[in-house]
């Protein structure tokens, strides 16, 4: 058995699921008449306090439009550092609207406000470019699933509406910001024009975002999803996926919120491993530079050596990510915890440096907590 944390996107659909799927009403979305489609649509413009919502494939694809949208070619666009617009769209910002993304730093996700303000102000002076749109990112991803504090996007918007310049939310994980928070959905949506958000996460559906905002946005964004070949046909087979996730997985990722403060307390507690304290469903973590398997060079095959041990994540030799999702559970969670801890924990498992030396085949001490 594998255990498989490489992301909350490797969710397969189950049973119920499945039947709500089969039992989907459909039509063409290129009529816009996929009458599933369309609830879910409408089902997500109220949950998040919008005018409207266009179906979409992707979570790259609605946060592309949103920025096509909201700019001209020219603009800036001002973006965390490494948000997902940024580090993993490619330069698509670049070939589809023809911006620059301004990267602002933080080591909690935001975008600091002095940064902003001078950007503005820079761009309102004529010595920089126009600013067109403002993107955040909640939860933020790369910062280690962390949920944006309160306020933040209101000060942000504070200072970007004065300036005319529109805000576009990345929520691919909005539910998982607002189960940890305890905010409603539409109020971490009400400082933004635009959002994404993603049914193919946390929420466990198969494929599909969502772009929200007003009936303009939409019916523009209609045309631009269009050319990006994101125009779909019976589109209710996915919306149902996604409906049926609406209504059953939200308050259930509190699980995988628990769960991922469960691994991350566990490997924090391992020398040299250095944790990003879990607030939501992501577990990121480092290992410095004393710890023995960068010392000795082999933290590169870290991430085949746990592979071949039964749990899967993803990692470059220094930073990895561990995810919790709808298909983890606590005996799950009891084995990849063993498998972490004994292999990042070498006095635990004497046999795994002889193993990565040989380049044999690497066999972990069964974990006798997993039953
Ligand atoms: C923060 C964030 N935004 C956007 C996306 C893109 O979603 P998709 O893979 O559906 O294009 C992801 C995917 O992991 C993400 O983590």
């Amino acid at each position: 058995m594998t255990v498989d944390l490489r992301s909350d996107t490797v969710t397969r659909p189950g049973a119920a699921m499945r039947q709500a799927m089969m039992a989907a009403e459909l039509g063409d979305d290129g009529f816009r008449d996929d009458p599933t489609q369309l609830a879910l649509e409408a089902e997500i413009a109220a949950m998040l306090g919008k005018e409207a919502a266009l179906f979409v494939p992707s979570g790259v694809m609605a946060n592309q439009i949103a920025i096509r949208l909201q700019t001209q070619p020219g603009d800036e666009v001002l973006c965390h550092a490494a948000s997902h617009i940024l580090d993993h769209e490619y330069s698509g910002a670049a070939a589809i609207s023809g911006v620059m993304l301004r990267p602002l730093d933080s080591v909690d996700g935001t975008l600091p406000l002095a940064d902003v303000r001078h950007h503005l102000a820079m761009a309102a002076a004529g010595r920089s470019a126009p600013v067109g749109l403002i993107c955040l990112e909640n939860t933020h991803n790369d910062r280690g699933g962390v949920v944006l504090p309160a306020g933040h996007a209101a000060a942000v918007a504070a200072l970007a509406r004065p300036a005319g310049v529109a805000m576009h939310l990345d929520g691919a994980r909005l539910f998982n910001a607002a189960v940890a928070s305890g905010a409603d959905p539409a109020e971490l949506a009400a400082p933004f024009d635009t959002l994404s958000v993603c049914m193919s996460k946390g929420l466990g559906a198969p494929v599909g975002s969502l772009l929200v905002g007003t009936h303009e946005h939409c019916a523009r964004g209609v045309r631009i999803r269009r050319y990006l070949g994101g125009l779909m046909r019976q589109t209710g087979l996915l919306a149902a996926a996604a409906r049926y996730g609406l209504a059953h997985h939200i308050p259930r990722l509190a699980e995988d919120h628990r769960r991922a403060a469960i691994l991350g307390a566990a490997l924090a507690a391992i020398a040299h491993v250095e944790v990003v304290p879990p607030q939501t469903n992501l577990v990121r973590f480092s290992l410095a530079a004393a710890h023995p398997l960068r010392l000795s060079g082999e933290s590169a095959g870290l991430v085949a050596l746990l592979a071949a041990a039964g749990v899967r994540i993803t990692g470059d030799g220094e930073h990895f990510r561990a995810v919790m999702h709808l298909d983890v559970d606590d005996a799950d969670l009891q084995v990849a915890t063993a498998i972490l801890s004994a292999a990042l924990n070498p006095a635990l498992n004497p046999t795994l440096n002889p193993a990565l030396d040989s380049g044999s085949t690497p066999v972990l001490t069964p974990p006798r907590s997993a039953g």
